[in-house]
């Protein structure tokens, strides 16, 4: 049997027809840009998230661009951020003038803690802190971090790309971030058909920064107040999106289910598989386990005969990439988010697999010598 690490298709079964019938409407009506799909989508991501206000961008990478400089992150100013995540966090960063700080992620919660984002405070003294939350999950001292930053006045963007759905001490992670942004690639819980973004905020001032500068920074259609970009979200993408949104809960049910499986079921004493935090519900996106970063080479070379698919995400710290070199403005590294990097190993995880290869993920991880 063969089985992914990820197959984005298996959608339900009414999904395609009406994705399809609503695009054909799109060819016909002409609402390429923008247009009311747009609207409706943002209303529902507000709805679904629970935030004051949320904007759809052309990506995920876009989001946090935006959102950087809508929350007044300007050139040349430090902006801290994990050293575990994916290099559009630490890209955005330099894109936006300013320069990335990296510190040190925990070995036990693979996020940020407040005792880290207080020494890089203090450090270096930061204008702002990208909080990153991976896997699915979110970073367990959220809740810390947030009430940290505002009493040292350091503004807080979460990059929620992976955290669609997710909840902290019962409540939607989104709900009261300050700024937010997530990426809607098509690998993720809620993907388009192409590139697409969000951005989520508690603030009018910044939704309504943020809305001018996903549009050319127009103040009306010839008047321009600020430098933005073209970052609008195109109609198609809305209208994938806004469907999937109908379908989101069975999905992320479903990739639940397949993490818990794997936590309960497999039991080798090479993998040890990492829950998200007590006060953290995840989304299924990943499921987590690390080995000996000398055992994992010749783990993954069993998966790969047995057609398993797998993922090592990240495989390699943010400071440790050779576009890093040029921009690094200074890290605080215990060699954590590099461990982490050579230990990490994602198993096939996505909504609707079947049990039957569940079972099989199952069955030839545990036969592993
Ligand atoms: C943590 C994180 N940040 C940012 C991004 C960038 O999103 P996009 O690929 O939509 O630009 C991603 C997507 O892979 C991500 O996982």
């Amino acid at each position: 049997m063969k089985v992914p690490f990820i197959d984005i298709l298996r959608y339900e079964k009414n999904f395609y027809e009406t994705v399809s019938e609503k695009t054909v409407a799109l060819l016909k009506n002409g609402h390429f840009v923008g247009g009311p799909i747009v609207g409706e989508f943002e209303a529902s991501l507000k709805s679904y998230t629970k935030t004051e206000f949320a904007l759809g961008c052309a990506n995920g990478t876009d989001a946090i661009q935006v959102a950087l400089r809508a929350a007044g992150v300007e050139k040349n100013d430090k902006v801290l951020l994990p050293d575990m995540t994916f290099w559009a966090t630490f890209e955005s960063v330099v894109n936006v003038g300013a320069i990335p700080f990296t510190v040190d992620v925990s070995r036990e919660t693979l996020h940020l803690t407040v005792a880290a984002v207080k020494e890089g405070i203090e450090k270096f003294n930061p204008k702002a802190l990208l909080l990153v939350h991976l896997y699915g999950w979110a970073c367990p001292e959220t809740l810390g971090i947030r009430k940290l930053c505002e009493e040292k006045g350091v503004i807080l963007i979460e990059d929620c790309a992976q955290a669609i759905g997710v909840k902290i001490e019962g409540q939607s992670l989104l709900t009261n971030a300050y700024v937010a942004t997530t990426s809607f690639y098509p690998a993720k819980v809620l993907g388009a058909s192409g590139d697409a973004g969000g951005i989520f905020t508690t603030s009018s001032q910044i939704a309504q920064t943020a809305q001018k500068l996903i549009n050319h920074g127009r103040t009306s259609h010839y008047e321009h107040g600020l430098i933005g970009w073209n970052s609008r979200l195109g109609a198609y993408e809305a209208n994938f999106l806004n469907e999937s949104l109908k379908h989101l809960d069975a999905r992320l049910d479903s990739r639940r289910a397949v993490c818990k499986q794997y936590r309960e079921k497999i039991n080798h004493p090479q993998l040890k598989f990492i829950s998200p935090a007590a006060n953290v519900w995840e989304n299924g996106y990943l499921s987590v386990a690390l080995m000996t970063p000398e055992s994992r080479p010749a783990f993954i070379e069993y998966l790969k005969k047995h057609e398993i698919g797998y993922g090592t995400v990240y495989p390699g710290a943010m400071s440790e990439q050779p576009g890093a070199v040029n921009h690094l403005g200074g890290k605080i590294s215990h060699g954590n988010a590099d461990w982490i990097a050579k230990s990490v190993i994602n198993l096939p995880c996505f909504a609707y697999m079947t049990q039957q290869e569940v079972d099989y993920v199952i069955e030839t991880v545990n036969n592993y010598k």
